[in-house]
């Protein structure tokens, strides 16, 4: 099966081209209160993510990468800066608003489906909350199934699944609402090399046919390149981004891609920074 090439994205710029950017992050900075005193999780973060972007956050573990993405999610407040999506701030002050949270659609490493709802259940969860019929919801889930590769499994359990297809279904659950953008919190950290290769080329394909804007946390820096149109680099203590880099490699991306000479020195340079600290 062939893909057709997506739609050309949005030039990779830091500062987004003077076209608005999807979601933006300027100055942000979280300190935790923990008992041991606080901790300095993340430092002026700022970076603007252009519509239909995928966007790869890499770093050290504990270096801010889970606390970025919940403040983009609106599941954690900053202590300062703003965060904005489509120009409406998520955040004000400590109050979540609701309405910019209602566009996002979250991916965690555990997919976290309900054991006694069917796949075809889970997956249009967030549309029964939502007060969508039955039998539209039945339909969504259908399609949602044949786009993430579970097709004939609407109504298994979640027991009869492997880890690779519960994830799967974690994303059509976060995709059933056609939301702007999606959040994923290394998704895919806890499968196996081959399966996680498969599901690599699986969210390429969403992504290029859903056209959500992407952020994409994981610690694999293969795995950062071969998705994402920039690849944003985060150092700890406190957490910052040490460097943004774009991703120039052509779409659709296959297996192949991670043996160019392109792809290998993007990820020599990456690990080099890494290494740096
Ligand atoms: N709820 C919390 N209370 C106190 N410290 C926290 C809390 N959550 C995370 N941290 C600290 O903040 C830093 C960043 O954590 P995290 O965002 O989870 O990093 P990453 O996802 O990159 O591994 C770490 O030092 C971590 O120990
Ligand atoms: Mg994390």
């Amino acid at each position: 099966m062939t893909i057709s090439a997506p739609a050309p994205r949005v030039p990779a710029t830091a500062a987004g081209g003077g076209a608005q950017a999807q979601l933006e992050v300027s100055a942000v900075d979280k300190v935790y209160q923990a008992r041991r005193g606080e901790v300095h999780a993340l430092s002026d973060v700022n970076l603007s993510i252009g519509k239909g972007e995928f966007i790869s956050l890499v770093g050290r573990s504990g270096c801010g990468k889970t606390t970025l993405l919940r403040i983009l999610a609106g599941l954690l407040a900053p202590s300062s800066g703003t965060v904005t999506a489509d120009g409406e701030s998520i955040w004000r002050g400590n109050k979540r608003n609701d309405e910019a949270f209602s566009q996002f659609g979250l991916v965690f490493q555990d997919a976290n489906l309900f054991p006694w709802y069917t796949v075809a259940d889970n997956i249009s969860l967030p549309l029964k909350l939502r007060g969508v019929g039955k039998k539209a919801r039945r339909a969504r889930a259908t399609e949602l199934c044949e786009l993430v590769g579970l097709p004939g499994f609407e109504k298994a359990y979640p027991r009869e699944l492997s880890g690779g297809m519960r994830q799967r279904a974690a994303i059509a659950r976060a995709l059933s609402y056609d939301p702007k953008i999606l959040l994923m919190d290394e998704p895919f950290g806890a499968l196996d090399a081959l399966t996680r290769d498969k599901m690599n080329l699986e969210l390429q394909s969403i992504h290029a046919q859903a056209g959500a804007t992407v952020v994409f946390v994981t610690h694999s820096i293969n795995e950062a390149v071969f998705l994402a149109d920039r690849v944003v680099l985060l150092t700890p203590r406190p957490g910052r981004i040490r460097s943004i880099t774009p991703v120039a490699l052509p779409r659709p991306r296959s297996l192949d891609t991670e043996t160019s000479p392109e792809f290998q020195e993007i990820v020599r340079v990456l690990r080099h920074e890494l290494d740096e600290e």
